[in-house]
């Protein structure tokens, strides 16, 4: 398995270009089942779960060119899916795969998906995505570890989903998702209350809409949707990725350096740059798609709690971790989407941090010297805390287990070594783009 070496201690300067979003690229990868004509995609970031994704849209048949693999631009023809199932050796790699349902569901009124495991982060049930496609119709047994899905139609075929009112107990952004596409080819309407309002949802409806979709109130807790009959083809990019911003905002923040951040979206960033302003760091908006970030004066500690969007992400919850422990004080990060999402913390520690836990709150005495030390990366975001950490240690970090952080962030090594970071990955055997087997992180 590969690892990452990290000499911290240096400053990072120059500029550094955001990829498209992961979380925007999965669904959208997934809309084009929808259709049987062409949909192309661009601005996919090159990371393994969208490698990943590639797999189980080849695997129902769908036709996915592109120049190379992994590729940011993407061709998907699916006239025919003759296997309407994600088999479990690609869904346990990627929980993710999850958002093949709702449109299975929709095209073909059938689907066989394998139940996402439970993960490092959090037991992540998919009841809500299941009770929603109920209300509309379908009817869903667990059989051998998956999800049989099916609406009741004539013979071995299955009918229409039918347009329902769907209010979710619990704000879920996958969720929201998989039954927005569902509803896009139902009978009749759908009113989804409680909705995700994540701009990645939004990227969503705006490519749905292309393909003929009608969509009302993107941006919004509800959304209304009226079915169609059929769905074209289309050409769609994808939003830069919030959470890789960030995590470079972070990354000039925490080493004291001056980064400028391009091809990224302010908008989306807006909790993350307050909350990393008011612990001292000096961010401006450049322009409509570059920020500057610098050492401000000393990096002082603010509380956080995590928050569906627009609050801050949870995904970011360990970069600023690590952040907080070089800030004066004490910073106390409360996360109220996962359950257990403070792996992280005790690497941290391990590294010199000053870090107690009480359930859900994460209380980051600062500031600590850190010191290298190797460490465990147990999920995607996690792993991105650790090279933060890794970053302003003295001495060399080894993050082990980077298979994670290879998920979502990409040529981490090669943009950070381009700033200034003195590091590098160190190839491990079984270790690559295809090899890892777990699904854990986000
Ligand atoms: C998505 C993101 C992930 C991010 C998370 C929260 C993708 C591919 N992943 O994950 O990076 O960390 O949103 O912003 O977009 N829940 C239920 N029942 C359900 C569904 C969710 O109880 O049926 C719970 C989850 O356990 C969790 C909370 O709702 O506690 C939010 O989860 P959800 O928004 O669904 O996360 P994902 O969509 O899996």
């Amino acid at each position: 398995m590969d690892k990452f070496l990290i000499r911290g201690g240096k400053a990072l300067r120059g500029s550094v270009a955001i990829s498209g979003a992961k979380n925007s690229a999965l669904p959208v990868m997934a809309a084009a089942l929808l259709t049987a004509e062409k949909v192309a995609v661009h601005n996919i970031p090159k990371v393994r779960d969208l490698v990943t994704m590639s797999k189980l849209l080849t695997f129902m048949d769908a036709k996915v060119s592109v120049a190379e693999m992994p590729a940011s631009d993407y061709v998907i023809e699916a006239p025919r899916l003759n296997h309407a199932e994600a088999p479990y050796e690609l869904v346990k790699t990627m929980r993710a795969s999850i958002l093949t349902l709702g449109p299975l569901m929709a095209r073909l009124g059938v689907a066989r998906v394998s139940l996402p495991g439970g993960c490092a982060i959090g037991a992540r049930p998919v009841d809500l995505h299941l009770s929603a496609l109920e209300k509309m119709g379908a009817e869903i047994t667990m059989s051998h570890g998956y999800i049989e899905a099916k609406v009741p139609g004539k013979g071995s075929k299955g009918g229409r989903l039918k347009g329902a009112h769907i209010v979710f107990e619990k704000i879920t952004v996958t969720g929201t998702e998989n039954i927005l596409m569902a509803a896009t080819l139902a009978d009749g309407e759908t009113v989804l209350n409680n909705c995700a309002r994540e701009p990645e949802v939004t990227d969503l409806v705006g490519m749905l809409r292309k393909m003929g979709a009608q969509i009302e109130g993107d941006g919004t807790a509800t959304l209304r949707i009226r079915g169609v009959p059929e769905l074209h083809g289309t050409e769609h990019r994808v939003i830069p990725d919030r959470i890789e911003t960030g995590t470079f905002l972070v990354a000039g923040a925490i080493t004291g350096g001056d980064l400028t951040i391009t091809n990224c979206e302010p908008l989306h960033q807006g909790a993350v740059i307050g909350k990393l302003q008011q612990a001292g760091a000096c961010i401006e908006e450049v322009d409509k798609a570059t920020l500057r970030v610098r050492a401000g004066k000393k990096l002082a500690a603010a509380d956080m709690t995590t928050e569906e969007y627009p609050g801050f992400a949870t995904d970011m919850q360990a970069q600023y971790m690590a952040l907080a422990t070089q800030a004066e004080g004490t910073s106390v990060i409360s996360e109220t989407i996962f359950e257990n999402r403070f792996l992280h913390a005790s690497e941290m520690v391990r590294m010199g941090a000053n870090i107690s836990i009480d359930g859900r709150r994460a209380f980051v005495h600062g500031p600590a010297a850190l010191s290298g030390t190797t460490v465990q990366a147990s999920d995607l975001r996690a792993s991105a805390g650790l090279v933060l950490a890794g970053l302003v240690a003295n001495g060399e970090t080894v993050i082990e287990r980077v298979y994670h952080i290879d998920r979502g962030y990409e040529h981490i090594v090669e943009k950070l070594r381009a700033v200034g970071a003195d590091m590098e990955r160190i190839h491990g055997s079984g270790s690559g783009m295809h090899s890892a087997t777990s699904a854990q992180g986000t």
